[in-house]
């Protein structure tokens, strides 16, 4: 959904507008056509300005990154995740902060269902993009959506190698979120290695300064467990550090057939900068998310009724009845009933 209405321009011309940094015009000999083209270019500076404003551009007006935002929204929206909100705050930061990448920003997302993987995506987009995951930029790809059919394999392969291609062609920011890992095609995962890779440039392309996101629930009982042990031993699940989960998270990954992961060699490889561990959600972090979701309707938070909310849900495992089975999922829509 667009907030803002673009002029009605064709797109040959907006990308024209898009892509010129700053007008420069050949000197020609006459001066009429000097000052036409002073005047053309003033015009054209002018109406430039406009575009920018109403048609979002791979530029810095519409792409800037807001660190102290992406911080302040880690640590105050996203519920419980103490490590994820850590890492992809430091993960983010230096990769935006360095104009010269050598390699793309690899993060892969993992956790038990519900736990705010896609929604920690959407507050990195809306970090980078004015747009957030509105922006042009942001391109989401799902495996069971856009890859359904294994017998398409190669297709998909060539569509998705030429996706990219064209979209970090066009802007070298882009961003490409790619959700449920685990059941994507492991040829096709073969097939974008290598624009994560350490090239200068791919097919006169350079990847560098785009960012790529794997969403995947592998390794999520492996981070379940660990965050289980912690909570048997009475210890608090902020003295969770990523050592206590990445060896464990590395080997489940490893060792799953239908992570996705497993099959290719972007571990090996290195091509992943960071494992970002999700862990499951409490109770409590239930309670803040249903009361999140009431402040976002512009309602006054009911602790009464938040209370409920996470009442009524399922909790694992059965004996201990300490994270939510569901995690965060369905809150969105579900307090409305408790009011
Ligand atoms: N840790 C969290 N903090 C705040 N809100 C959360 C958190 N986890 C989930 N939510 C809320 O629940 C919704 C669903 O979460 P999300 O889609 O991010 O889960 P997920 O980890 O991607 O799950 P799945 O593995 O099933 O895809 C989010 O849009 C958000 O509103
Ligand atoms: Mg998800």
């Amino acid at each position: 959904m667009r907030r803002r209405a673009a002029l009605s321009l064709p797109p040959s011309l907006l990308l024209l507008l898009c892509s010129a940094s700053s007008a420069a015009i050949e000197p020609i000999s006459t001066s009429i056509a000097v000052g036409m083209a002073a005047a053309l270019t003033g015009f054209l500076a002018s109406y430039q300005n406009i575009i920018y404003y109403f048609h979002e551009c791979c530029r810095p007006e519409w792409i800037a990154f807001n660190r102290t935002g992406l911080q302040e929204d880690l640590s105050t929206r996203l519920f419980g995740q103490h490590l994820a909100s850590h890492i992809i705050a430091k993960a983010v930061s230096g990769f935006m902060n360095n104009a010269n990448p050598k390699k793309p920003l690899v993060l892969s997302l993992h956790g038990w269902t519900g736990t705010g993987k896609n929604f920690a995506s959407a507050l990195i987009a809306e970090s980078i993009y004015k747009e957030g995951m509105d922006s042009q930029f942001v391109h989401v790809f799902t495996a069971e959506l856009h890859f359904p059919h294994a017998g398409q394999m190669d297709a998909y392969k060539t569509q998705l190698q030429q996706w990219i291609k064209g979209n970090v062609s066009s802007c070298d920011r882009s961003m490409f979120i790619f959700d449920e890992m685990d059941k994507m095609h492991p040829g096709l995962i073969d097939s974008i290695k290598p624009y994560l890779d350490y090239y200068d440039k791919v097919d006169g392309v350079s990847y560098r300064k785009a960012i790529f996101i794997f969403l995947s629930n592998a390794g999520g009982e492996s981070i379940v467990q660990t965050t289980l042990d912690f909570w048997k031993a009475g210890r608090s699940r902020e003295e969770i550090e990523l050592k206590d989960v990445e060896t464990s998270l590395a080997l489940s990954v490893f060792n799953n057939k239908r992570s996705g992961l497993w099959h290719t060699s972007l571990i090996d490889k290195n091509l992943v900068d960071f494992f970002v561990p999700f862990l499951p959600l409490e109770y409590k972090h239930v309670v803040q998310c249903a009361m999140a979701a009431m402040s976002a309707q512009g309602l006054e938070p009911d602790a009464a009724v938040a209370d409920k909310v996470a009442a009524d849900l399922l909790y694992f495992p059965k004996a201990e009845r300490v994270f939510s089975v569901k995690g965060c999922k369905t809150i969105d829509s579900k307090w409305e009933y408790y009011v």
